[in-house]
């Protein structure tokens, strides 16, 4: 019996990471998504997820490897072309991301989870007129990605606020482009290319090109009075609101509150407004109330976009590069799955009931 969507569907086995869409809980290699927000870093993330694949991965110094492989990445930069200057963000970083290679060794699969990382701050200078910057190999992932975006180093709030970012962003089950990437991986065609299949499925608006247009809504409700009709207008209109909703989740999303969390941190900091706050949960209440009342039947809750659209906001990324921003995080789940897909050794070759036209019988 054919599933819509692959609903409900088991199609690989993983440690990785475990999705209980009905307790609402995100568990990443036997670690809960709420420890890890408040424990680790995004290379102690890393680590954990690609540790299993790669027996020559020292994990100590993990950091420093992954400043190396920004490095290296950025190298393969000064070859940008106006042609691929003009493109939208997101397709620039395929095409770049295709010159990173194909092995499925460890130096290669550090240097894919790093690419996006450096190749979205010099597409945004880039757009700016401006130069990119190199990497500082010393220096964290999320802080590095801070200076070679804005060109001064970040402060500790910001550091932090993108660290728990691209932590709870890092591996979420077999979502849409973790599975593109387990299938590519299955036929052996590389870790490149299973990176580039899994930031192809991301582009959607249905996967991780949501935030881009979580903000559009936000800035176009302006105020929360306005909230509630414009809202109303929109689902008139048969429109979906972006940053609620979610194939798994029957409850609330966790990386939501994680990100909300995140929100809150840079506010009590001062890099995020108060007023913009009150505006985001004043949003959030109505879609949420909008939704119960015109979907009783479909639990419909906040996902890991909304929140996500207004802290990469407050960091400094311009909306059309969110989902790039998505990739430096998801990259690491990406690899190991795509990893641990080639140790299972199984093309993944599954069958297409056929409902068309037979050839008309010989006579
Ligand atoms: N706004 C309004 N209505 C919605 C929304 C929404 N955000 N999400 C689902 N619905 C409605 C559908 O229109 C459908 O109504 P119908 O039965 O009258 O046709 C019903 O709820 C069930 O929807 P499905 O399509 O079955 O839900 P599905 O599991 O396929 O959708 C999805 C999940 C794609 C995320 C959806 O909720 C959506 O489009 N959300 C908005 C986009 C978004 O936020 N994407 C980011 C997801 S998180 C991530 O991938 C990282």
């Amino acid at each position: 019996m054919m599933k819509s969507g692959l609903d409900d569907v088991i199609a690989a086995q993983t440690i990785l990471s475990d999705v209980d869409g009905l307790a609402g809980r995100l568990v990443i290699v036997g670690h809960s998504l709420d420890d890890l927000v408040r424990t680790s870093r995004f290379e102690d993330v890393l680590a954990l997820l690609i540790a299993a694949f790669f027996p020559d991965l020292d994990t100590k110094t993990l950091p420093r490897q992954l400043g190396e492989a920004r490095a290296d990445v950025f190298a393969l930069l000064p070859a940008v072309d106006p042609v691929l200057a003009a493109l939208e963000p997101i397709q620039a970083l395929r095409a770049l991301l295709a010159r990173v290679g194909d092995g499925d060794d460890l130096r290669t699969a550090l240097r894919l989870v790093a690419a996006p990382g450096v190749f979205t701050p010099a597409l945004i200078r880039q757009r700016q007129g401006l130069q990119p910057i190199a990497p500082d190999a010393g220096l964290s992932h999320a802080a590095d990605i801070l200076r070679m975006c804005h060109g001064t180093s970040p402060s500790e709030g910001a550091v932090a606020g993108l660290d728990t970012y691209l932590v709870t962003v890092s591996d979420h089950g077999l979502n849409a482009s973790t599975f593109a990437a387990r299938v590519v991986a299955s036929t052996g065609a590389g870790l490149g290319s299973a990176a580039i299949a899994a930031l192809s499925a991301l582009k959607g608006p249905l996967h991780g090109g949501a935030p881009g247009p979580v903000l559009d809504m936000v800035d176009a409700i302006g105020t929360p009075d306005n909230a509630v009709p414009w809202i109303e207008a929109a689902l008139a209109r048969g429109e979906r609101l972006m940053g609620f909703g979610h194939r798994i989740y029957r409850v609330r999303d966790p990386r939501a509150d994680a990100l909300k969390g995140a929100v809150r941190e840079l506010a009590s900091r001062g890099v995020f407004s108060p007023a913009r706050i009150a505006l985001a949960e004043g949003i959030e209440a109505a879609a949420l109330d909008i939704l119960r009342r015109r979907k009783p039947d479909r639990a419909l809750e906040t996902n890991v976009e909304f929140y996500t659209a207004l802290l990469l906001d407050a960091l400094g990324f311009p909306r059309e590069t969110f989902t790039c921003v998505f990739a430096m995080g998801r990259s690491a789940g990406w690899i190991a799955h795509a990893r641990e897909q080639v140790a299972s050794g199984r093309l993944i070759r599954p069958q297409s009931q056929y409902v068309g036209k037979m050839p008309q019988q010989a006579a």
